[in-house]
């Protein structure tokens, strides 16, 4: 670990219009610097630094951060790397220290966990017998350490001789809590450890041995461990996936069975819909992505999902089309890979996705195709792809370019009611800005555990972040864009930083006071009323008391 203090010193002397302006012309506009955003492809700039908050961000595809989120993303280094970069820059010297922190305990729970697990595999002939039926070499389990957890509770028998403590256990969700004591998570089971995107244990998944409910079961979120957060394979796909087009891909077996047949560039997800998180971490390391789902129903489905969370991630997504009752383990298999690698070549991009099969001999049926389409462009971050695909669609549908350019731009129902509703999120937005801007009013925050009252997900994960680092003396929005873990968080934050474009004016400290104080009795009201209505008698008493607290003070 880098010491703290090294990284303040290179987040105060680093100066981010030097640094972004060495990539990027910039030009004064005001108390900003302006220029084209290097994320994405655009011909008027709405790529922002301010000096002043020492922090940037796009309002075209919402990249922001501090100095070191920009080196990390440009050039595309890990955090510990991106801070040796500005400090070699600035002539600094890191020095390292080794650090505890309070997740330690469950990183070490999940390395001696899957070291456990490698060991029951060599034991275990059934389990070895089964990697080998589905293809899988020695050199593969090696390289992701599969591995098996047998029943009848070994990982908690074991636990005192690998010196993993019960809360270890507990904390990283391979054992539950029952009536009498506690039990493995995983029996019975292969094992894929699921590894951060510096390789580590985070987490795991399992799959039966054969036929059982329910076939794949992953750990629990923990907090080193977020499901939607990271995806099965990137810490051994990395090295590949800046020169290589990613596949992206369903299965833990589809992934397997491709490295198997040479191809590194693989991830998957982890039985969940793409989300924005894991998208954004993709494009961290390419702009593209190949999408090879199940040729089934419900591949086309969630290939049809993951189209427009990757759009507004900036990700250009192909798509390549199985044929249905295969999945791209299931067909290397059976038919090679010289026919797999075919099928890749005949990759289609999404429009002849979205097209695909179906007739275009209707009004009505090309009506409701065009609509499925523009709702697709719509998101699209990138201006130069969004205009050759409107070309392309123009030409398909023989309709007018220009026309469908203004379908684009205008007439977004959706548009309209998202707009709605981030003005009825508008105070919580505003409380949530404020506490991360200054740090009196993170303490605010903190007295009345604003994180706690509000709705919107990605505020109230900035929320617990202000209320768990406010009394650092480098408080303010650059160290918690450094500290965030995801990049939606990140954005958000970089957003505030540019109050000119945001109607942001702080309010004063009594009357932020105030309104947090108000927002909640208010919520308090809600819960009360919830905790009646569920019997809940003991609840309903303690928050009555704090709401009477509350309102005596104001
Ligand atoms: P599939 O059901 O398509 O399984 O789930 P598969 O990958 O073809 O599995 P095999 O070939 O029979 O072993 C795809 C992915 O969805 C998640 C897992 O990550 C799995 O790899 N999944 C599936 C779950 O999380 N839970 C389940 O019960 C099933
Ligand atoms: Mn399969």
């Amino acid at each position: 670990m880098i010491k703290p203090e090294i990284i303040e010193r290179i987040r105060q002397e680093t100066d981010i219009v030097d640094l972004i302006g060495s990539y990027v012309p910039l030009k004064k506009m005001g108390r900003y610097y302006r220029g084209l955003c290097p994320f994405h492809t655009e011909r008027s700039p709405s790529f922002y630094v301010s000096p002043e908050r020492q922090s940037y961000h796009c309002f075209g595809c919402g990249a922001g951060g501090t100095a070191i989120t920009f080196v990390m993303v440009y050039e595309k280094l890990e955090f510990p790397e991106a801070v040796r970069f500005l400090a070699k820059r600035l002539g600094i010297k890191v020095e390292e220290e080794h650090f505890s922190g309070e997740n330690t305990f469950i990183y070490d729970a999940c390395e001696k966990a899957a070291r456990f697990f490698e060991e029951c595999l060599v034991k275990s002939t059934a389990a070895q017998r089964y990697l080998a039926e589905r293809g899988l070499s020695a050199n593969t389990v090696r390289r992701f350490r599969l591995g098996f957890a047998p029943g009848g509770n070994l990982l908690r028998g074991a636990a005192l001789r690998l010196g993993i403590s019960e809360a270890g256990l507990l904390r990283a969700g391979l054992v539950v809590k029952r009536d009498d004591g506690l039990i493995d998570y995983f029996r019975e089971r292969i094992i894929f450890p699921i590894f951060s995107v510096s390789g580590r244990v985070i987490g795991f998944g399992g799959r039966v041995l054969g036929n059982g409910e329910p076939k794949y079961l992953n750990s629990p979120d923990t907090t080193i461990f977020r499901k939607g957060e990271i995806l099965y394979g990137i810490f051994q796909a990395k090295a590949y996936i800046k020169e290589r087009v990613p596949i992206l891909v369903e299965g833990n077996f589809d992934l397997l069975t491709l490295v198997e047949q040479g191809f590194n560039n693989v991830v998957a997800g982890l039985g969940t819909a793409l989300t924005p998180a894991q998208a954004t971490l993709l494009r961290r390391y390419n702009q593209e992505i190949i999408l090879c789902y199940d040729g089934d129903e419900a591949g086309r489905k969630a290939c049809r999902r993951s189209l427009e969370v990757l759009f507004r991630a900036g990700i250009d997504p192909q798509v390549v089309v199985l044929p249905s009752g295969f999945d791209p383990d299931s067909y290397m298999r059976q038919m090679g890979k010289e026919s797999f690698l075919a099928r890749m070549e005949e990759r289609e991009d999404f429009v002849a996705f979205v097209v695909d099969g179906r007739r275009l001999d209707s009004v009505s049926a090309k009506r409701e195709i065009l609509n499925e389409l523009t709702a697709l462009l719509r998101v699209m971050v990138d201006d130069t792809s969004r205009e050759l695909y409107i070309n392309r669609i123009a030409e398909m549908f023989k309709i007018d370019r220009v026309r469908l350019d203004n379908i684009v731009k205008t007439g977004d129902p959706a548009r309209d009611k998202a707009s709605t509703k981030r003005r009825c999120g508008q105070l919580e937005e505003k409380l949530v800005a404020a506490v991360v801007l200054e740090k009196e009013f993170a303490r605010i925050a903190y007295e009345f555990a604003l994180s706690e009252i509000l709705e919107d997900e990605t505020l109230k994960k900035i929320a617990r972040l202000v209320e768990e680092n406010w009394k650092k003396d480098d408080y303010g929005p650059g160290l918690l864009m450094d500290l965030a873990e995801d990049d939606v968080v990140r954005s958000r934050i970089a957003q505030w930083t540019f109050p000119d474009f945001m109607e942001l004016a702080l309010p004063s400290i009594d009357e932020f006071r105030n309104r947090v104080r108000r927002f909640r009795s208010q919520w308090l009201h809600n819960q009360i009323k919830v905790a009646i209505e569920n019997g809940d008698e003991i609840r309903a008493e303690s928050l009555l008391k704090e709401r009477n607290r509350l309102l005596k003070d104001i």
